[in-house]
C-alpha cells in the first residue's frame, strides 16, 4: 500500500475514534474527519503535539500518522495558539448541526482545519466566512483556501467585521459574553456556539470555561452548555466586569440548568445564572 492510501486508511479510523471518544454518531461529521487531510494546515512537521503533564513535545518525525490522534497541536507554540482537540470539535461541530447549503462563520479559524471540516459540511452550495484576527495566520488560512469559491477568508476582528447573516457562527477563541453582531447576524433558527472563559486556572494565555450553543428563534434566544474548554483568549471580547460576572456564575453551579440568553440585565434573581450589562444567561 502506498504512503497516501494507508494515510487514507489512517484517517478512517481516526474519525470513528474521536467520534467515539466524544460519543457522537454522524456520519457526515465522521466522512468529512475521514476525508480532510489535517497536514495540509499545519505546516511541515515533525509538530510540537499537547501531551497532557508534559506540555508541548515533538513528533517522533513528520509524518502525518502523528496527526491522527485526538491531540492538541502546536500552530504557533509561543503563544499557546493551538489547533483544537479534534473531539472536541467533532462535539461541537455536532451540536452546531451544519446543513448542505448553510452558511457558517468561524470566528478563530486558526489556519483553517476546522474551516475545511466545517466547508465540507455544508458542501458546494453553503459557503464558509473564516475570520482569523492574527495577520500571519490569517495569511496561511487565505493560502489554504486559495481558489475555494465558498470560502471567503477575512483578516480582523470576528467580533467587528460586518459579514452576511450566518446559519452557524463558530466561535473559536474565549470570550467572556457574546458579541452584540453575534446575536444580530444569527439568522433565524441559527446557531451560536460560543466558549465563554473565566480567569480561573489560567494556564499562560489559555482559559478555562465551557462552551455553549445559543439559538435564535426570532427575538428568543435558546441557550445550554455543551462542554467545558481550555481555550485561547477572544481579542476584544474579554472585560474585567463580564469576567467577573462569569467566575462568579461557574463559582455557583448550575450552568446545566442554563436554558435561555436574554439581551437585557432584569431578569429575576432567582432565574438569572449569570448577569452581565445587557445580556444575561438564565434558567428560563
Ligand atoms: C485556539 S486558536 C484556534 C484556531 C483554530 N480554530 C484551530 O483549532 O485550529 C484561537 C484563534 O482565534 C484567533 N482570535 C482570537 N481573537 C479573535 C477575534 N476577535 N477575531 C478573530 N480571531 C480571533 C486567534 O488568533 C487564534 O488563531
Amino acid at each position: 500500500m502506498d504512503r497516501d492510501a494507508e494515510l487514507d486508511v489512517i484517517r478512517r479510523a481516526y474519525a470513528k475514534q474521536i467520534l467515539a471518544a466524544c460519543g457522537v454518531s454522524n456520519r457526515r461529521i465522521e466522512a468529512a474527519f475521514a476525508s480532510v487531510k489535517r497536514e495540509d494546515f499545519l505546516g511541515r512537521g515533525p509538530w510540537q503535539v499537547v501531551r497532557w503533564g508534559r506540555g508541548y513535545v515533538p513528533t517522533p518525525s513528520r509524518n502525518p500518522v502523528y496527526l491522527y490522534d485526538d491531540l492538541v497541536v502546536a500552530i504557533i507554540p509561543e503563544r499557546q495558539i493551538n489547533n483544537g482537540q479534534p473531539s472536541l470539535h467533532a462535539a461541537l461541530i455536532d451540536s452546531a448541526g451544519p446543513q448542505t447549503g448553510e452558511h457558517v462563520v468561524h470566528v478563530g479559524a486558526g489556519v483553517g482545519y476546522y474551516t475545511a471540516i466545517l466547508h465540507r459540511l455544508v458542501g458546494h452550495r453553503g459557503s464558509v466566512t473564516a475570520i482569523e484576527f492574527d495577520a500571519e495566520l490569517a495569511a496561511r488560512l487565505a493560502a489554504n483556501f486559495a481558489g475555494v469559491r465558498n470560502i471567503s477568508v477575512v483578516q480582523g476582528d470576528g467580533a467587528r467585521v460586518p459579514f452576511d447573516s450566518a446559519d452557524i457562527i463558530y466561535v473559536s477563541a474565549g470570550a467572556t459574553k457574546p458579541a452584540e453582531t453575534w446575536l444580530d447576524r444569527l439568522a433565524e433558527g441559527g446557531r451560536l456556539i460560543l466558549p465563554l472563559t473565566a480567569n480561573k486556572f489560567p494556564a499562560g494565555d489559555v482559559r478555562q470555561g465551557a462552551v455553549f450553543r445559543i439559538e435564535r428563534h426570532g427575538a428568543d434566544f435558546l441557550a445550554r452548555r455543551i462542554s467545558g474548554v481550555a481555550i485561547f483568549p477572544c481579542e476584544g471580547m474579554r472585560d474585567a466586569e463580564s469576567e467577573a460576572a462569569l467566575a462568579a456564575a461557574f463559582e455557583k453551579g448550575r450552568v446545566h440548568e442554563v436554558t435561555r440568553l436574554y439581551r437585557r440585565d432584569d431578569v429575576p434573581d432567582e432565574d438569572c445564572w449569570l448577569r452581565g450589562t445587557g445580556w444575561s444567561l438564565a434558567f428560563r
